[in-house]
């Protein structure tokens, strides 16, 4: 999604600016700009596409100064144009990038164009350069300029300003988009991230809602809401090596894929103490105390939660409604059964996550965040957090992200059940024992990658793609689903293997790929009968198992066999050939693996 960058004070500002949009790159985007402030005059470049083209553009007319504002847009209001990438300039005098939406542009603009400023683009964001100049033309200085701004738009943003009236100064605020303030020895920086920094500075100032700051090369004055000074402490936020780092794969998705056994091994060692014992740091009256939970989640980390629910209700009893986050927080949910939300998110800056989560806290719901970036919003807001040790997730497609979630919401189910005495001591260690394994298991199912290679290739020429699972691996079969269509556009879809015959089974014709998930859990053979019946009307059956089920099997084409493994851990060892599947598929296709198209790594609008 939008990635804003600047910085103040920098010589070589422009490349500084260029090389920290690439760390942004992750997030998706379509087009990008920066802008600088040269002998008195704000200078432009924008491109289309990949940060290449920006590239080529300003090698051919560099930008200089030691102040600008760079951006990566992912467009909402307004097609994919140069006209429509930000930085955008009003009256040669201000320029602004924006991330989020100011939901009421349309009423802001029409009185702006009344009283006769041009616009040059049909972008939301634009407003916000207009509205700088209308403050600055009637002598307002930088801070009761800002003010006068925000308390005219509405919606969620982060963004910045710069402004010939004022060369040595950035303009910065935000509400519910993150900003992070970099502070450098001898100059300062923003970022949508601390990531976009990391090669700049590791010293943070992290804004918080409705805050806004004047950004100078010696250091950065904040103010809160109504235009109050305020001290944001800098935190020193851990450096990120290897980031913009494929480490010889084709893709970071492949790395990521390879990188699993580590993310689990270490999301494992964060809920396990020094002696060895799971925990899932919090105390054993707390999580006593949980009657209910909702958790709240988008995409993945949604279909993580729903296969953390068979783990919880079945081992600690505890009721749990999983939402789709983007609907929570608007439908009014009746909370009373549920005294704990748990807000997953591997970037933990997902918007529609934050929001349903801080809904969930106005609810008086205790708040858990388990989030991937320690310093995101939802770790920094959660009332408790729980975290994934995965590293940084580059490719949009969450892979070892997702892995990680689910060995650490087992870990966790498995202590509020110890904690509830629902399971005793020796059963709790028992499982985490097996636990221990996951990351062995998961480096042997990488090794399937030439025995999917052949599969993927036929699966390439599909134009539609059913994916089935019972009990956990139902979920899983909605995850395998999107990670197909996510990254080769084949059409996909899941289903609980024993709802096809009230209704889906009709979609199934000769030849349709039916990717079927098994495991040898208490629901194999209704499994197998639901994929018999499959099969019997034409479907290609792919089967995803382990070694334990294969001998009943008589109805798949193609089987992508995994270690035998407990069928608690099979959702989170079956995750990894299906990712592979989506993988290769995708590859045979040649869509853009990284960065499909449509797609942001951190999705920060509603
Ligand atoms: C899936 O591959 C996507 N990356 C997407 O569905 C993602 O899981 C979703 O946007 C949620 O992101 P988050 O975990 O960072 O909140």
């Amino acid at each position: 999604m939008c990635g804003i960058v600047g910085a103040v004070g920098h010589k070589q500002c422009s490349s500084v600016l260029l090389d920290a949009l690439k760390r942004l790159e992750y997030r998706g985007y379509d087009s990008s700009g920066i802008v600088t402030i040269h002998d008195g005059k704000i200078t432009l470049k924008r491109a289309v596409g990949k940060l290449v083209n920006l590239d080529a553009v300003l090698s051919k007319g560099p930008l200089k100064g030691d102040i600008g504002i760079g951006h990566t847009r992912w467009a909402t209001h307004g097609g994919v144009s140069t006209a429509n990438a930000h930085p955008h300039v009003a009256s040669d005098r201000v320029s602004i990038v924006h991330n989020g939406i100011i939901e009421n542009h349309l009423a802001i603009r029409q009185r702006l164009e009344g009283a006769g400023r041009q616009f040059s683009s049909d972008t939301d964001s634009e407003v916000l350069a207009h509205l700088f100049v209308e403050a600055l033309d009637s002598g307002m200085e930088p801070a009761a300029a800002t003010q006068q701004v925000l308390a005219e738009i509405e919606g969620a943003y982060a963004f910045a300003v710069l402004t010939i009236d004022y060369p040595d100064i950035l303009i910065v605020a935000r509400n519910a988009s993150p900003l992070a303030l970099g502070i450098g020895d001898d100059a300062c920086y923003i970022g949508s991230d601390a990531i976009a920094l990391s090669h700049l500075t590791r010293k943070i100032v992290y804004l918080k809602d409705h805050d806004f700051a004047l950004v100078r090369a010696d250091g950065v004055a904040v103010y809160q809401e109504g235009g109050v000074p305020v001290n944001r402490e800098a935190v020193f936020v851990a450096a990120s090596p290897g980031l913009i780092n494929k480490g010889g794969y084709r893709h970071f998705m492949e790395k990521e894929i390879h990188e699993q056994p580590d993310a689990i091994a270490h999301s494992l060692a964060a809920m396990t103490n020094e002696y060895g014992q799971l925990t899932a740091h919090m105390s054993d009256s707390a999580l006593h105390a949980i009657n209910g939970i909702v958790m709240l989640a988008a995409g993945t980390s949604h279909y993580a939660t729903q296969i953390a629910r068979y783990w919880i209700e079945s081992l600690a009893g505890v009721p749990v409604a999983c939402e789709v986050a983007s609907e929570y927080h608007y439908r009014q949910p009746a909370t009373s059964p549920y005294n704990t939300a748990i807000a997953v998110s591997q970037s933990g800056e997902s918007l529609d996550t934050l929001m349903a989560m801080r809904h969930a806290a106005t609810c008086n719901l205790s708040t858990i965040g388990l989030v991937n970036v320690p310093s995101s919003t939802i770790a920094r807001e959660a009332g408790a957090v729980l975290h994934t040790r995965a590293g940084p997730e580059i490719g949009v497609a969450s892979t070892k992200s997702f892995t990680a979630q689910l060995t650490v919401l087992l870990c966790f189910a498995v202590e509020i059940a110890r904690a509830k005495r629902q399971i005793d001591d020796a059963r709790a260690a028992k499982i985490h024992q097996k636990i221990q394994a996951l990351p062995g298991l998961v480096g042997k199912a990488l090794a399937l990658f030439d025995n999917i290679r052949p599969i993927a290739h036929r699966l390439s020429h599909a134009k539609s793609a059913l994916y089935l699972g019972r009990g956990t691996l139902y979920p899983l079969a909605l995850e395998g689903a999107l990670k197909l269509k996510e990254l080769s556009y084949i059409h996909a879809e899941g289903f609980a293997s024993g709802e096809m015959k009230h209704g889906p089974i009709a979609l199934i014709e000769d030849g349709l790929p039916v990717v079927a998930l098994l495991s040898a859990d208490g629901l194999m053979a209704k499994a197998s009968n639901n994929l018999r019946e499959a099969s019997a009307r034409g479907g290609n059956i792919i089967l995803i198992a382990d070694a334990d089920t294969l001998a009943e099997v008589d109805y798949a084409s193609a089987v992508i066999e995994v270690p035998p493994v407990d069928p608690l851990l099979a959702p989170i060892l079956l995750s990894v050939p299906a990712q592979i599947l989506a993988y290769l598929t995708a590859v045979e296709k040649g869509t853009d693996v990284d960065q499909p198209r449509n797609l942001a790594k951190s999705v920060t609008v509603e």
